[in-house]
């Protein structure tokens, strides 16, 4: 056999993990696509037919996907240093999400340029080049796509843990989320000089992250965080339904974040709330699926303006609003 590459039409989708039941429901009821081709390699769907596409004419991206095959061909292979070397012909960086043919899988990647997979120590920039995805089929034969939906290795990014310090382990999903803000819009990340306003801030995970990057945090919760941070001097803390307090006499923030869990309806109100008064340019606030996912609703989030809703690697069954404005 010798080697061959045939392009092929649709797009493959990576889901987060134990997300592929959502992902095609999203498919299916938020993009009205029908899944009857569709094909599934491991945890790899792909869709021969999908044509689901924005009015810029990208692909539509569902939120459950980590990363998308925005082109993928079909790549056959005699050897481990072939496929490699197509690989490199085509782009500098690729990941696998093979979920056959692992340890040739592993010598495929050995085989090409470096990639860091480590778990990263926050804060971190997230990359900006492109990054391919390949998906071993047999042992020599492989989908691949070198244009993909996520700057990330596959879709994925962890960071170093602390099983000791933080109250919760609610940290990492600030720490991705504040990462991908800064990615996405290029905010940076709140400093000695940020004042922010946290709704639901007990035990205390978000909090932690904030004070450790010298944020002042006005934290409300109906219960108190973990004494350290109750005795922070960054912190101030109040015992308060966070929803019911008005932006106009708190004053202004740099950021706000909620991580309260509560119908997505109500946390929309908050959020219009809160831009309405102009007293913040910046919020990150979890939306937490109540019962059957409402996809129209979840569009209404993403229909305002400077805003982007993400499902995060550190994210269960919700999703991520990040609201971000130009000073
Ligand atoms: C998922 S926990 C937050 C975890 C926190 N982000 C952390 O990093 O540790 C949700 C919190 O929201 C609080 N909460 C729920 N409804 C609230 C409301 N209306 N006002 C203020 N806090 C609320 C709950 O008491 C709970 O502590």
């Amino acid at each position: 056999m010798s080697i061959s590459i045939e392009k092929n039409s649709g797009v493959a989708f990576l889901p987060f993990p134990e997300m592929d039941g959502i992902l095609k429901d999203e498919l299916k009821e938020r993009f009205s696509f029908s899944m009857e081709n569709a094909v599934s390699y491991g945890e790899l769907l792909y869709i021969p037919d999908y044509n689901a596409k924005n009015s810029d004419g990208t692909f539509k991206v569902p939120y459950f996907c980590r990363s998308a095959m925005l082109e993928p061909f079909i790549l056959k292979f005699d050897s481990i240093g072939e496929a490699a070397v197509e690989l490199k012909k085509i782009q500098r960086s690729w990941a696998s999400c093979s979920s056959t043919c692992f340890r040739r899988s592993a010598l495929i990647q050995e085989k090409l340029p470096y990639i860091n997979f480590k778990p990263k120590t926050f804060p971190v920039k997230l990359p900006a080049s492109e990054i391919g995805l390949f998906c071993l089929l047999d042992k020599n034969m492989m989908i691949a796509s070198a244009k993909t939906s996520s700057p990330l290795p596959a879709g994925k990014i962890s960071f170093i843990e602390d099983h000791e310090n933080p109250p919760s382990r609610a940290y990492l999903k600030i720490q991705e989320s504040l990462s991908v803000a800064d990615s996405i819009f290029g905010c940076g990340l709140p400093s000695d000089s940020s004042r922010c306003f946290e709704a639901g801030a007990c035990p205390g995970g978000w909090t932690y992250v904030l004070v450790n990057l010298g944020a002042k945090v006005f934290a409300v919760d109906r219960s108190e965080l973990v004494p350290s941070l109750m005795k922070n001097p960054l912190v101030e803390f109040l015992a308060h339904d966070a929803f019911t307090l008005k932006p106009e006499s708190l004053g202004e923030f740099d950021w706000v974040f909620s991580d309260v869990i509560c119908y997505p309806e109500r946390l929309l109100e908050w959020i219009k709330m809160w831009l309405e008064s102009g007293k913040t340019k910046k919020m990150i606030c979890t939306i937490k699926m109540q019962g059957k996912t409402d996809w129209n609703l979840i569009s209404k989030f993403e229909e305002i303006p400077d805003s982007k809703v993400v499902h995060l690697n550190y994210n269960k069954h919700e999703l991520t609003f990040i609201h971000c404005q130009k000073d």
